[in-house]
């Protein structure tokens, strides 16, 4: 036996001899009205065989100890985390949609359709993916958002959103009024994102992005930074949803007013946005990400008329183009990925061309099997109201690849003999 156990015996021998000799059992120690317990949290507790009565942590508390290990005080434990229940990767269905609307067509048949049918389905949430209105010839005035604000608050389920290019970056072009680009997105900022939770009927909490560093409005530059309130995240059945705000128009490098430094401060508070919910998704051990922003950032050099295009392997922008923003945003979502290794689903509108597809590639032109891009639907004004439809997402945390995508072509917005065969059916 160690010297200093011998020690600590000798002492509590000692102790309890003296103890013995020195009064009655039963009146000893906090037992006796004279010495009670402090109320911090303690019982007074007879300790073992013999009746030796002493001040222990009641059922609840947790002791304080200083560095030798002595007791100071009691205070409440925090109480054990939950045992995981059977529900926490139970599967749910969520709706993404965006680029809507964008005609008064769209705005007053084809969104109340839309809408209805996302109701009919038991949705976890919904996530608009940006574009409240379309790109031009149509004003960035207070009324468009509050219609917007209106259709978000008819969904059922908890509606998310992140801005899009023609809700704030385009408001500039003269024929949508000529706004400050920045003013109009502070507004939204405002309007949508003043609290912590959702839109819509049921809303949920989200965390938000509160470090300053976003540029804010002001008349001079340079501009004063606050917090980015419209990036969000937060976590359903044991998977993580994020939103960032990028955008079309090269994230604001190009188009009307290009303004470098508020693209600047925005990207940077994106990239960290992104890395700190991979690092949280992370360290919670979640089963997938999903990213939703607005723009089409271009992945490689397929698609060349929907989006700007890049070498796959450097990420680098291909000659020929307005120089976008997109570079560092995207090699952050290629290392997070690779690094995340599960599956990332990356959501964007922009391009109104729905499809599912697996863009991303490594540096040495491997195919990142993990990265699924999904482009909503969205505006297709040559068909009316035909493309004013949406995505379900089926999400089983517990499945081989969490994610699975289907077209939800609104009865009410397509031609009738489709849906005369197909829509009577759920
Ligand atoms: C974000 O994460 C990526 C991948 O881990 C890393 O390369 C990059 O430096 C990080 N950027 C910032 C601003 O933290």
């Amino acid at each position: 036996m160690a010297p200093q156990r011998l020690r600590v015996l000798g002492v509590l021998v000692l102790l309890s001899t003296l103890s013995l000799m020195a009064a009655p059992a039963a009146a000893r120690g906090c037992a006796t009205a004279a010495n009670p317990c402090p109320r911090d949290g303690t019982v007074c507790t007879d300790i073992d065989a013999a009746p030796r009565w002493k001040c222990v942590c009641a059922p609840g508390y947790q002791p304080v100890t200083n560095l030798r290990g002595n007791r100071l005080s009691c205070v409440v434990a925090p109480s054990p985390p939950p045992p995981p229940s059977p529900d926490a990767l139970r599967p749910f269905a969520v709706g993404l949609w965006g680029d809507l609307p964008y005609s008064v067509l769209q705005a007053t048949v084809g969104m109340p359709n839309l809408i209805a049918d996302m109701n009919a389905h038991d949705l976890a949430f919904t996530v608009h993916d940006g574009d409240l209105k379309q790109g031009s010839n149509s004003p960035c005035d207070n009324a468009m958002y509050a219609q917007a604000l209106g259709f978000f608050n008819q969904l059922k389920a908890p509606a998310a959103f992140t801005p899009g290019d023609n809700d704030w970056v385009d408001c500039d072009r003269a024929n949508n009024g000529g706004f400050n680009s920045l003013e109009r997105l502070d507004y939204e900022r405002e309007l949508f994102f003043s609290t912590s939770f959702s839109l819509g009927q049921n809303q949920i909490q989200q965390e938000v992005q509160t470090a300053p560093l976003c540029p804010r409005y002001s008349a001079t530059q340079p501009y004063p930074l606050g917090p980015c309130p419209e990036n969000r995240r937060w976590v359903h059945n044991g998977v993580m949803f994020m939103t960032a705000n990028v955008q079309g128009s090269c994230n604001n490098l190009c188009d009307t007013n290009p303004d470098p430094e508020e693209f600047a401060g925005r990207n940077a508070a994106n990239i960290a946005w992104l890395n700190e919910t991979f690092a949280a998704a992370k360290a919670q051990g979640l089963a997938a990400v999903m990213i939703i922003s607005q723009a089409n950032p271009g992945f490689d050099l397929a698609d060349t008329t929907r989006a700007p295009t890049r070498d796959p392997q450097t990420l680098v922008q291909a000659p020929g183009q307005p120089a976008d923003g997109f570079f560092d945003w995207l090699v952050a979502v290629r290392a997070n990925t690779i690094e995340f290794a599960r599956p990332v689903a990356y959501v964007n509108g922009d391009s109104h061309y729905f499809r599912v597809d697996k863009p991303l590639l490594d540096k040495n032109g491997k195919r990142i099997q993990w990265f699924t891009r999904v482009e909503t639907f969205g505006d297709n004004q040559n068909t009316g109201n035909t493309d004013v439809t949406w995505l379900k997402v089926n999400v089983d945390p517990s499945s081989r690849e969490v994610f699975s995508f289907v077209p939800m072509l609104v009865p009410n917005n397509i031609p009738t003999d489709y849906a005369a065969r197909r829509m009577l059916r759920a």
